[in-house]
């Protein structure tokens, strides 16, 4: 089979490290990938959400099934655009249809779907332009601290957490307003605050089965002990010590089979991804948020520990035959460390040389932000790499990624040196 990922990721990278170990792929490609994927498939340079581009990348190249690793061309709606082409319809595509994207894509609508479906998550209400007044009142009633979401896509930067109420009013009218996200924030999402330990579990579904995959945390904050601003993510870890295998039952009970089974009741035909971002609130999940893909970067944490072959359970999901497929995973910790550009997650340099990328000894180096520059690897992101490793425990894995870091180098990076810290 010859299949093409669309992103530029870590994520994508992850993906495209376990395709090419499975003896059904013929050739990868990747649009539009990134110095580490160009080592091991065809890199084509177009933009994901430029459909007419990926329609003619994947006649060109005779593709037989699309992986998509970012939310922005589900959303925007590339498996309809498949489906609804005369040459693209048959070519499976591994992602959900605009309907289900809508999960992510709007925060009211994903709050709406798991009140219908009984899936536990904070109680909510949803304002606009017009009804600021009601949301301002609406804060009073609530607890601080405050939860302010931007309904649509604001590239994890559309939640405010706020413990002045003053503040929040401030702010709701701000986001509402003067659309401070963008037209994102034309409707924002006010939840009470959920107050326990986060944590994400991951989903493959061909819309009728499904598989939970390992579960993973990440490291949101571009500061040690999560501080600083929020980041797309510092680092991950799978599996996640305290989801146990009684957590997990519970989270499959009461979030999972719901999730899927109201996907069905709604008519919505899923294929592909749920990231299930949780609260563990005293033992019992509940969920913050929906995305419709993997995560970056816990896919760099979890795709290495599934040593089964990860193209069969795309082609489970192709052919919704997934409930038929097992698949295996090992037992030991695996960390990633998320190798940044100096000043990201705010205004950061590109096209820095990078060396030391080739010691792999230890560690799995995954390349996000990269490119080739006359001959060299450089910098062309704000998360440049994540380095995973595996051990018996986290410390043991974290110190081959801290060794094979220390052989890296370029200008100004940056990474969190306490991965984990709440963990252990
Ligand atoms: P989201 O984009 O919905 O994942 O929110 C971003 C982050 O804000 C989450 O990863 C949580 O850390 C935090 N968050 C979101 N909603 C809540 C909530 N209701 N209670 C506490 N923290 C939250
Ligand atoms: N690491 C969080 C995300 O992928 O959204």
């Amino acid at each position: 089979m010859n299949i093409l990922i669309l992103g530029s990721g870590g994520r994508e990278h992850a993906f495209a490290k376990k395709l090419v170990e499975s003896k059904k792929l013929s050739k990868l490609f990747l649009a539009p990938g990134n110095a580490g994927t160009a080592k091991i498939a065809n890199n084509i340079a177009i933009d994901p959400t430029d459909f007419p581009a990926v329609k003619k990348a994947v006649l060109e190249n005779n593709i037989n099934m699309v992986v998509v690793g970012p939310e922005a061309p589900l959303v925007a709606g590339v498996h309809d655009f498949f489906l609804a082409d005369e040459d693209l319809k048959d070519i499976p595509v591994i992602g959900p249809k605009k309907d289900g994207a809508e999960l992510e894509g709007s925060k009211e609508f994903s709050k709406k779907f798991m009140f219908k479906h009984g899936v536990p998550t904070a109680k909510y209400e949803a304002f606009t332009k017009d009804t600021v007044a009601e949301g301002q009142a609406f804060l009073e009633t609530l607890k601080p601290p405050f939860v302010l979401k931007a309904d649509g896509l604001a590239a994890g930067k559309g939640v405010l957490i706020i413990d002045n109420l003053q503040e929040a009013k401030e702010e709701l009218a701000d986001m509402l307003t003067n659309e401070k996200f963008g037209v994102a924030s034309s409707k924002v999402v006010i939840e009470e605050y959920l107050d326990g330990i986060e944590l994400s579990v991951f989903v493959l579904t061909d819309g009728k089965g499904y598989k939970v995959l390992p579960s993973a945390k990440d490291y949101k904050r571009i500061g040690e002990g999560d501080t600083g601003l929020n980041t797309g993510g510092m680092g991950a870890i799978s599996p996640v010590p305290f989801a146990d295998e009684a957590f997990i039952k519970k989270v499959e009970d009461r979030v999972v089979k719901p999730t899927v089974e109201g996907l069905q009741k709604d008519g919505i035909d899923y294929r592909g991804f749920i990231f299930i971002g949780l609260m563990n609130i005293g033992g019992d999940p509940y969920v913050i948020e929906y995305n419709v893909r993997m995560g970056d970067p816990e896919t760099e944490a979890v795709l290495p520990r599934i040593t089964s072959d990860l193209l069969d359970l795309f082609e489970g999901v192709a052919n919704q035959t997934l409930e038929s497929k097992s698949y295996e995973v090992d037992p030991r910790t695996a960390t990633t460390v998320v190798v940044v550009a100096g000043g990201y997650p705010e205004a950061y340099g590109k096209g820095d040389v990078i060396t030391g990328t080739e010691n792999e000894e230890e560690s799995i180096v995954y390349h996000a932000g990269t490119t080739v520059k006359d001959g060299e690897i450089v910098t062309n992101g704000g998360r440049v790499l994540a380095v995973t490793s595996f051990g018996d425990d986290i410390p043991s894995a974290l110190a081959k990624s801290y060794r094979t870091i220390d052989k890296i180098s370029f200008d100004k990076m940056n990474y969190r040196k306490d991965i984990g810290f709440d963990l252990m």
